[in-house]
């Protein structure tokens, strides 16, 4: 649910506020998740180094999380750090990142506590590098008790070895239980998630025109409304979660059910018109 302390959209700047206006406040997603792309680019497109581009895309973070604790989302989800970055970037690029990371939770803590963002993490972050998990614990036990947005960084993550660790930990369980496979349901799966305590994601915004889903929340992301834009993430502001939450609410979600409209006149008498708008698959 959206927070019910005292509203903060004053504090929104004056475009956000105009956007803020046309929304309906019965349909306010509870949860964004976004994939931030094209630091790289931003950076190449100014012939800058690609490390300033992730410079730029950490002020864009803090930017951004102000903008949707002023809002009261209730939950954003930022992939930060995939395996595949981890494995596959540049030992500098990576240690730059983390270091990137340590300093950024440093040098906005005080700003979290002003906006009462609680700090989270999911993701293989035992395998990050010590003192980064240190920094991680420090932030996110100073803000524990924060009761606005919850800012999930994702870090080392991957959707599929989220899927194995859930697997392998629904296994253990079982053993422990004895439980028998055919008693598995998606309820347990989803118990041994990362995400367990939250709702899955509304909203799934990726920056950077790229049409790909990235292994991220794979599993959470199974109804999401998906919104791509072509701005680079450095560029991408509080407005541009507002408007990306307008688009996501001109959209009408059918969880692979029928149009609102169609619910009286749903398929016995005329079942051609009901194949053409209720998919088996869901859209
Ligand atoms: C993609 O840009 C972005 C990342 C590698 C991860 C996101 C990292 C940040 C926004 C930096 C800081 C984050 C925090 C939380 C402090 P890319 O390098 O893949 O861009 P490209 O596709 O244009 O090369």
């Amino acid at each position: 649910m959206y927070s019910s302390s005292p509203s903060r959209i004053h504090e929104l700047s004056v475009e956000e506020q105009a956007i803020y206006a046309s929304l309906d406040a019965a349909r306010m997603p509870q949860h964004v998740a976004i994939i931030m792309d094209g630091n790289g680019r931003w950076a190449g497109m100014r012939s800058l180094k690609r490390f300033l581009g992730h410079q730029q895309g950490a002020k864009s973070v803090q930017l951004v999380t102000e903008t949707a604790s002023r809002i009261g989302l209730p939950w954003l989800t930022l992939y930060a750090f995939s395996l595949e970055n981890n494995l596959r970037r540049p030992r500098a690029e990576v240690s730059f990142l983390m270091r990137l990371l340590k300093s950024y939770l440093e040098s906005n803590l005080e700003r979290m506590m002003d906006n009462n963002v609680r700090i989270r993490y999911i993701g293989r972050t035992h395998e990050l590098p010590a003192e980064v998990q240190e920094k991680m614990q420090w932030a996110a036990e100073a803000t524990r008790r924060n009761t606005g947005t919850t800012l999930t960084l994702a870090l080392n993550y991957g959707g599929r070895s989220e899927m194995v660790d859930a697997f392998r930990a629904l296994a253990a369980e079982a053993a422990l239980k004895g439980m028998r496979p055919e008693q598995f349901t998606e309820e347990d799966i989803h118990r041994h998630l990362y995400t367990a305590h939250m709702p899955d994601p509304d909203l799934l915004i990726r920056t950077s025109g790229e049409m790909r889903v990235s292994n991220y929340l794979l599993w959470q992301i199974a109804y999401a409304e998906i919104f791509v834009t072509e701005r680079y993430w450095p560029d991408f502001r509080g407005v541009h979660l507002l408007e990306a939450i307008a688009a996501y609410q001109l959209r009408e979600r059918r969880y692979g059910g029928l149009s609102e409209g169609d619910e009286s006149s749903s398929g016995e008498e005329n079942p051609e018109h009901q194949h053409k708008h209720a998919s088996v698959y869901g859209e």
